[in-house]
């Protein structure tokens, strides 16, 4: 029998060289690195976007990098880690150079393979079900904080009350240690933490690293912020530790993410020791706070502008609650799971506002990103929310329709699944994400179950600016409670 003739052979593509490519001209030597303002870094992204095309070149530094803003070549390179791609040499180098423990985000190679490991062994659904007691706790004191704001008729400024919950509810689940900010107002650990990520961006596309010949106050504020956040985590470290040798039976059901790395990194072989745990301490403390808490300021504007999308959310907030006995003690990982309106509130928030508009990635080999030529060493930055705003890609893009999310409205969810990673993909797609699901419908909840939204508004009644410090904000997004009247 004869074989069947072989596929005819695609003609080799011809790669462009980043240097075809079109881009804005930068200033020798450093390239576009002055005209960089950093808090509106991802708008002018999306400004050259607009001039020079989905790909273009953009010359930071000494070298040029590529942006691309077409969703297959981003999922693509995504998925084709960690051998493809990793974070870049610049993140790794910063972040070392400012004393930040080694953890998951700047990891690659082995190391990053070793920590994934411990990382997704603590987030283990068994696991993340054994936490949910600790997450209500902190619903509870964010309902009662709102409480008081509603009852005084005081102004919230949202972003920062979010921030105090998700600083909470991850300190809570992630180690096993209450720091309640939501009922303090001089939490110090919080004021620290948010010194590192905007500082860590902000000196990762400086033009010139000036810290290494002088520092300045902000310099010196974050060296001691680092010092007083090591020493905590130190010490969450070192009481997980005395709780799992005084309570063996603890290892079989570690009760935090804490327990859990520790239990995982003391495997044989594991390869981690101590420095990694607390590094991924440091990682899951500045990973999954102001992506949590920025993104649910967003959603809450979003409903704020949207009546309709906020009726539906009320009601089946308030059908959960009700069903709860109107107490979030007694309400059930299924009754969060099952707000099924309410996650497409926040996927449809994270469409329009991912707080990572953009990733920048490092080609480990010879590679190609769409039709251009990468070389090994060469950097992508990879814009995540040009195409999931293009009607070419998803209908009525720039409209807030949740419903899309729930294929209703004539609207399949596949094309906005498909363009719309605002957690990423791939095999380093963020480990956090169900967890911050769980979270911002657990906020929604206490939000839209307890109170009525008096207003939302920045002082100027203008739509919020969007900040970019690491993650990006909704600025000065004000928010007026009422009990719930109905
Ligand atoms: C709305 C909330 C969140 C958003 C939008 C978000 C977004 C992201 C994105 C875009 C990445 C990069 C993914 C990639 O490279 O493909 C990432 C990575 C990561 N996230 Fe999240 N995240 C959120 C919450 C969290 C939470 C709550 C945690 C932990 C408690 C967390 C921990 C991490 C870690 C450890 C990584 C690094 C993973 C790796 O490199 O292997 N994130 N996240």
């Amino acid at each position: 029998m004869n074989d069947p003739a072989p596929p005819p052979a695609t003609p080799a593509r011809r790669l462009r060289r980043l240097s075809e490519l079109p881009g804005p001209r930068g200033w020798p030597v450093l390239g576009v690195l002055p005209q960089i303002t950093p808090a509106r870094f991802h708008l002018q992204m999306q400004a050259w976007a607009a001039e020079h095309g989905r790909c273009f070149r953009l010359p930071m530094g000494r070298h040029a990098v590529l942006v691309t803003a077409d969703h297959e070549a981003v999922a693509q390179m995504l998925r084709d880690r960690p051998e493809g791609f990793r974070r870049t040499e610049r993140l790794e180098e910063i972040s070392l150079e400012m004393g930040l423990k080694p953890g998951l985000f700047g990891a690659h190679g082995e190391t990053w393979r070793r920590q994934r490991r411990m990382v997704m062994a603590a987030f283990d659904p068994g696991h993340v079900k054994a936490y949910y007691p600790a997450l209500l706790r902190c619903g509870q004191r964010l309902l009662g904080r709102w409480q008081r704001a509603a009852a005084a008729g005081e102004t919230i400024a949202l972003q920062p009350d979010l921030m105090r919950f998700t600083v909470d509810a991850i300190a809570g689940l992630a180690f096993g240690t209450d720091v309640n900010t939501l009922q303090s107002d001089d939490d110090v650990i919080q004021q620290h933490l948010n010194q590192i990520f905007p500082k860590l961006y902000r000196r990762i596309i400086a033009p010139l690293p000036y810290w290494r010949w002088f520092k300045l106050p902000s310099d010196r504020a974050l060296d001691a912020a680092l010092r007083e956040v090591d020493t905590a985590i130190d010490g969450f470290v070192a009481a997980a530790r005395r709780r799992l040798a005084e309570d063996p039976a603890r290892r079989a059901q570690p009760r935090n993410l804490l327990e859990a790395m520790i239990v995982a990194a003391d495997e044989p072989g594991s390869g981690i020791d101590d420095a990694q745990v607390a590094g991924n301490v440091m990682t899951m403390l500045l990973a999954g706070e102001d992506t949590t808490a920025n993104t649910l300021a967003w959603a809450i504007w979003f409903l704020s502008t949207h009546p309709a999308a906020a009726a539906r959310s009320a009601a089946q907030a308030r059908a959960v609650l009700d069903a709860a006995g109107g107490d979030l003690a007694r309400l059930t990982v299924e009754q969060l799971s099952g707000l099924d309106f309410i996650e497409a509130v926040m996927h449809e928030t994270m469409r329009l506002k991912p707080v990572a508009p953009q990733l920048p990635l490092q080609a480990l080999r010879d590679t190609a990103v769409g039709d251009v030529a990468v070389p090994a060493g060469g950097v992508v930055i990879a814009l995540m929310r040009h195409d999931s705003i293009d009607k070419a890609f998803v209908p009525r893009a720039q409209e807030f329709l949740p419903e899309r999310w729930l294929g209703e409205a004539g609207l399949s969810a596949t094309a906005a699944r498909r363009v719309s990673m605002p957690f990423g993909a791939g095999p380093r797609i963020c480990p956090g994400r169900y967890l911050a699901l769980q979270e911002m419908k657990l906020v929604m909840l206490v939000l839209l179950g307890h109170f009525d939204l008096r207003r939302v508004a920045t002082a100027r009644g203008e739509p919020p600016a969007e900040e970019l410090k690491f993650a990006m904000a909704p600025v000065g997004l004000d928010m007026v409670l009422a009990p719930r009247a109905g």
